[in-house]
């Protein structure tokens, strides 16, 4: 079930300690549910069953399973429940009370990422398979700057522009409720600098205008289709 659990060192620091930001995998979750379900706290079994589709409790169960296999140096699965808020963004429950780490989850046909972050703000993350996207959505989420500078030029661009603006929304906990044209880079390169505008800089700006960095990976699930994985993280706790 668990293709890939690694620990990241991001060379950010927090009170003076590396900020550990970790991702962990979990693939597509088919016919052997029981066995994810054995990772479920009772509540979290609660609203797993209350889904409506089973592509839906699939994904929902997978990134879970994801998310606890991130926590699993420190905590037992049934020590921790993940949940949403009603935005849908995620957080972690400590059944015993204590601080929980901030964590971002995402599917795709092949599986689930979830990235957590042991100490430092909140983070996000987006896994999606490479494929080129037509002109017209392209221009729903590539503002005319980027498309001038060459970030949507082909699907692995389009795929990679598409991802860190979703990590970088997710960190921000607006996902798609705002403009994707609101968070822009100028570049791929490796932690290329985000600038946020609208909705997006105000979210940016009540959390205190922290710095964001960015990473991004080429990935894909074993014998699966070519995915783009990007995260976000920052050091600063709001
Ligand atoms: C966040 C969002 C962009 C994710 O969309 P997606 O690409 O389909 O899905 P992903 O698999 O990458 O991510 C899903 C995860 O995002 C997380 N998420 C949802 N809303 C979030 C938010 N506001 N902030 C941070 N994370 C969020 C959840 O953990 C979710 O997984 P879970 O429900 O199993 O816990 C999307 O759910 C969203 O913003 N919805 C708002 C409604 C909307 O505008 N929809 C239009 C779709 S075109």
């Amino acid at each position: 079930m668990f293709l890939y659990n690694t620990a990241l060192a991001p060379d950010s620091l927090v009170d003076g300690k590396p900020l550990e930001v970790r991702l962990a995998f979990c693939g597509r979750l088919a016919g052997d549910e029981s066995s994810g379900r054995a990772w479920l706290t009772p509540e979290e079994e609660r609203r797993w069953k209350a889904l409506a589709c089973e592509k839906r409790r699939a994904d929902w169960l997978s990134g879970r399973v994801a998310a606890k296999r991130a926590l699993m140096p420190e905590l037992a699965a049934l020590d921790v429940e993940v949940l949403n808020e009603n935005s849908g963004r995620p957080f972690l429950r400590r059944l015993d009370g204590g601080p929980a780490a901030q964590i971002s989850i995402s599917h795709c046909a092949e599986g689930a990422v979830c990235a957590v972050s042991i100490n430092g703000g909140p983070v996000g993350v987006d896994v999606e398979t490479v494929a080129p996207r037509a002109e017209r959505v392209v221009e729903l989420y590539a503002h005319d700057s980027e498309r001038r500078a060459g970030l949507a030029c082909d699907a692995r661009k389009q795929t990679l522009l598409w991802t860190l603006k979703e990590a970088a929304l997710k960190l921000l906990g607006l996902g798609l409720t705002c403009d994707p044209r609101d968070a822009r880079l100028r570049s791929l390169e490796p932690d290329a600098e985000l600038a946020f505008f609208g909705a997006a800089r105000r979210r940016w700006e009540d959390l205190g205008r922290p710095a964001i960095r960015s990473a991004w990976r080429d990935w894909a699930w074993s014998a699966g289709s070519p995915c783009m994985l990007s995260w976000c993280w920052t050091s600063e706790v709001p």
